[in-house]
């Protein structure tokens, strides 16, 4: 890896790891030579349809020789990220780099048809795992001194690109990703000066399971290739790479924005 992407002896927690976007970007850090606690449900995909050769965390450690650790655990729990903390400070008494990936489509369809529970779950899992996530390392990343040449420490914060326009028939999810991009902004102002970066990340289109029922409706697909002017969808190990970019010391003059990755799409 060039200079400033070489990450080796950093920390990072990475929620969501087993498997999607989560599962690429702990395997884009790993191979920068980042140290990774994963944390989720389950240590491979919750979804059945989805079948992985190895858990990400076995993966990394394998085959970039990074030191990793499972959490297993509901990213809305404050003793999830308890956990998580303790797992990264195991590792090297640092925590260099959150990603809080982790989250839900849930209940799709007209708001009027959204129960109160399925509101309070897409919240409590897309949006307030944020903030307690942040909560809890942010007294390690405030403690720690900066690198030579770098930040303090680095939270990315995958949003959408449902953050910047009304996806139809998702007003919850989107309520959660535009919120995050809202929070982002303060995090940048509010920690920025202790030399923490705070980005969000809003990729378009990719195939994972979380879209996998809409994909499979040819209309939709046909749709959404029609309003993006690369007409395909995006693939996890983009994400991946668009997030070390991120992580890296190459985009320290980067703080509190959004980082588009979506073909174009929220453009056209
Ligand atoms: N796939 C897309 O098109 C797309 C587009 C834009 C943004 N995103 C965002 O990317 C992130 C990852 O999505 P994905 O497409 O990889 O989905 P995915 O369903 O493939 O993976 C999500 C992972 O998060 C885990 N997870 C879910 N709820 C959790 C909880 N409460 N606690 C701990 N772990 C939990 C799941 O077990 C799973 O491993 C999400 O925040 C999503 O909103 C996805």
């Amino acid at each position: 890896m060039p200079a400033p992407y070489n990450l080796s002896g950093r920390t990072a927690i990475v929620t969501g790891s087993s498997t999607g976007n989560g599962r690429a970007i702990a395997i884009s850090l790993a191979e920068a030579g980042v140290n990774i606690v994963g944390v989720d449900l389950l240590p491979g995909p919750v979804n059945g349809t989805v079948k992985h050769e190895a858990p990400t965390l076995d993966l990394v450690r394998e085959a970039y020789n990074v030191q990793s650790a499972f959490v297993q655990g509901d990213v809305s729990k404050e003793d999830t990220w308890e956990s998580a903390v303790a797992a990264a400070l195991a590792i090297n008494g640092r925590i260099d780099i959150l990603v809080n990936n982790a989250g839900i489509l849930g209940k799709v369809g007209p708001l009027h048809e959204c129960s109160l529970a399925q509101w309070n779950l897409i919240m409590n899992i897309n949006l307030t795992a944020v903030f307690l996530g942040v909560k809890a390392v942010m007294p390690t990343m405030l403690a720690q001194k900066a690198r030579e040449g770098s930040t303090r420490g680095t939270i990315i914060t995958i949003s959408s690109n449902a953050a910047h326009h009304g996806a139809p028939d998702k007003a919850p999810y989107c309520t959660t990703k535009g919120a995050l991009v809202a929070l982002n902004r303060s995090l940048a102002v509010d920690y920025g000066r202790d030399g923490i970066k705070c980005i969000t990340v809003s990729p378009g289109i990719i195939a994972t399971a979380l879209n996998a029922k809409e994909l499979s409706d040819p209309t939709k697909c046909i749709n959404y290739r029609a309003q993006t002017p690369w007409p395909r969808f995006g693939r996890v190990e983009e994400v991946g790479s668009a997030v070390l970019f991120l992580c890296s010391d190459a985009s320290d003059y980067c703080n509190g924005t959004d980082f588009a990755m979506d073909a174009g799409y929220i453009v056209a």
